[in-house]
């Protein structure tokens, strides 16, 4: 089958269109003919050999999928072929056909199209999960986003306005600020002159009631800094770089919690909880309440070394979404 293939660790551009093996579902696994698939930061990690997990070169990246069900192996309950479903699959998106562990894969919601699915399944889904699951936002409290208009922090701004927080969203550009008022910010801080912590102190001198946190490196103390008494910090990634180290009497004397969040653990031991914020998402869509994602472009999968390429670039403002013609 072709696939976006990596041979060697190494840059995105040293990657190829070319043939992979045929998956074949093994015991719990469902074979997925992928029709889109989201391209993410991680992606552009695993090709270099610098992520929590390294697959065995020859293989394709690609961490998330969407598309039918082909073919069920042995002892699969959950899903029939024929089924629409987005999955989690660490790697192998990029590619025609995935195999992946039934417990990875969730039933897309009616009225969900391919690329909008493919948009918001790992970016909405851990945004959602980081608000609603984790960090338990409630209406007219205060949200600060930063790294705003990525695929997680856009999917952040756009869902903290859903569920009626006031949003302040912080990124690297006034370009990019704008992108996040457009989807719900109240108000934008760009960090660009690295003057963070000040500005986030006259924005909200009493603090942020929730700081949705995706950058790490030296944004994460300022992340904390801008914390409200009692309030939540969710680490969510390190796209800037180092993974921060915090000083915890910052956390004592404002009496917060730090919280971790960790989408594909969530999504593998709870789906139905997963499947269910899906469908609110889906449902808030429909009904105009949530800002549709931003999807910059879709590009066909023989341009997938451009797409991490301009992920790693920082040059993506939302989602970019790659079609396998699976
Ligand atoms: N915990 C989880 O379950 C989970 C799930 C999904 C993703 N993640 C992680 O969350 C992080 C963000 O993911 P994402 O999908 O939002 O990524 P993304 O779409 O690439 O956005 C990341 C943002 O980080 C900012 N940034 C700051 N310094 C950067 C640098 N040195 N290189 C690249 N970007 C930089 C950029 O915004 P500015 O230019 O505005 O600064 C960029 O828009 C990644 O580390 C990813 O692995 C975690």
């Amino acid at each position: 089958m072709r696939a976006l293939v990596c041979r060697a660790y190494g840059p995105a551009d040293t990657l190829e269109i070319g043939e992979l093996p045929e998956p074949v579902a093994g015991p719990g696994e469902v074979v997925i003919a992928v029709a889109a698939a989201g391209v993410n930061f991680p992606d552009t990690l695993i090709v270099e050999g610098r992520y929590q997990f390294k697959p065995a070169p020859p293989f394709a990246p690609g961490g998330e999928a969407v598309g039918r069900v082909l073919s069920i192996g042995p002892g699969v309950t959950r899903f029939r072929p024929g089924d629409r479903v987005g999955a989690v699959t660490l790697w192998g998106g990029f590619a025609e056909r995935v195999a992946v562990p039934e417990t990875r894969v969730v039933p897309l919601p009616e009225g969900l199209d391919d690329i909008t699915a493919a948009a918001m399944l790992q970016a909405h889904g851990t945004a959602i999960h980081a608000l609603q699951d984790r960090a338990v936002l409630r209406p007219g409290e205060r949200l600060l986003v930063l790294g705003a208009a990525g695929g997680t922090g856009l999917a952040a701004v756009a869902l903290g306005a859903a569920m009626g927080s006031r949003v302040t969203a912080a990124a690297g550009s006034e370009a990019k600020c704008a992108i996040a008022r457009e989807h719900g910010a109240a108000e934008t801080i760009c960090y660009a002159d690295g003057e963070l912590r000040a500005a986030l102190k006259s924005a909200a001198p009493q603090g942020f009631d929730v700081v949705f946190d995706p950058l790490g490196d030296s944004f994460t103390e300022a992340a904390l800094r801008a914390t409200a008494w009692e309030g939540r910090l969710l680490i969510v990634g390190f796209a800037a770089g180092q993974i921060p180290r915090l000083p915890a009497n910052l956390v004592l004397l404002k009496g917060c919690q730090v919280m971790g969040v960790f989408w594909g653990s969530f999504v593998e031991r709870d789906p139905a909880r997963h499947a269910a914020n899906l469908e609110t998402m889906a449902g808030w869509l429909a009904g105009g309440r949530l800002h549709p994602p931003r999807v910059e472009a879709v590009l066909p999968l023989d341009q997938g070394v451009e797409a991490l390429r301009r992920i790693a670039a920082r040059d993506v403002r939302g989602k970019l979404v790659l079609t396998t013609g699976g």
